[in-house]
């Protein structure tokens, strides 16, 4: 089985619901030749979730949420449900990323938690794991993702309803990148490990690269084996950036 790339925008606390007429722009340029090769996503910030998933219907680009709580519901102010992003309209969830891990304390066991909440809601999960810098100059980045991998990623994950976004966290948000070399190794490392635990179901599952992907950048990070597509921050705010990103596929 060939794996589709997909290609996805976390818009991170950014938009406002005049923001939507970037969706709106990404959506038209879903032309029929990137539809047939890759999938979009876009993950907007909760408040636009349901205007932007009643926006994107018809287009083929998926919403999804930032992040969610492990539970369904209950006293937990301020936090929402994967139920509740698929009641809006969602279709896919991110969980760990680094900034949830950084900002809000977050553990492996907690993501696995979400990620776990996810599946339940019958969301697609995008699990994010990454090495810090200083690890990485340790020359420890393979083995702090994998142990990421292992604690963050549930048992029984399939490959249709679980990626995996590798994003160095020195690389996001900082105009840095890993050389494409980098990359390929990290994401054999992943492949191994994740064919390791999951079997067939591991060797399909997607693999996305992100970190400060740009359209000039995009091709030599992205299309290469073992990179099945790319988790966008800064550059998929923007229509005209996201789609030239996603030309590096055409
Ligand atoms: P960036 O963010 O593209 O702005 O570096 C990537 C991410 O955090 O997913």
């Amino acid at each position: 089985m060939s794996r589709r790339p997909l290609v996805a925008g976390n818009w991170k606390m950014n938009g406002l619901r005049a923001s939507l007429s970037e969706l709106d722009g990404i959506g038209a340029g879903y032309s029929e030749a990137l539809k047939a090769k890759v999938d979009f996503l876009i993950c907007p910030p909760a408040t636009l979730i349901a205007e932007a998933a009643a926006r994107a219907a018809g287009s083929g680009v998926a919403i999804g949420g930032e992040d969610c709580h492990a539970k369904a519901s209950g006293a937990h102010t301020g936090d929402i449900s994967a139920e509740m992003l698929k009641d809006a309209g969602a279709s896919y969830v991110i969980v760990g990323h680094s900034e949830r891990r950084t900002d809000h304390g977050e553990s492996d066991a907690m993501v696995r938690a979400k990620a776990e909440a996810g599946l339940r809601a019958g969301l697609s999960v995008i699990v994010c794991v990454g090495e810090r810098k200083e690890q990485r100059d340790a020359g420890n980045a393979i083995s702090v993702v994998q142990a990421q991998l292992a604690g963050s990623i549930p048992d029984g994950a399939t490959a249709n309803r679980l990626v995996v976004a590798y994003e160095p966290v020195w690389a996001i948000g900082t105009g840095l990148t890993p050389t494409a070399a980098d990359v390929a190794e990290m994401h054999e490392a992943i492949r191994q490990t994740l064919a390791g635990r999951f079997g067939a179901e591991g060797k399909n599952m997607r693999l996305l690269y992100g970190g400060s992907v740009n359209p000039e950048n995009a091709r030599s990070l992205i299309i290469q084996d073992n990179v099945d597509g790319a988790l966008i921050g800064g550059a998929s705010l923007k229509s005209k950036d996201f789609l030239g990103i996603t030309a590096s596929y055409i």
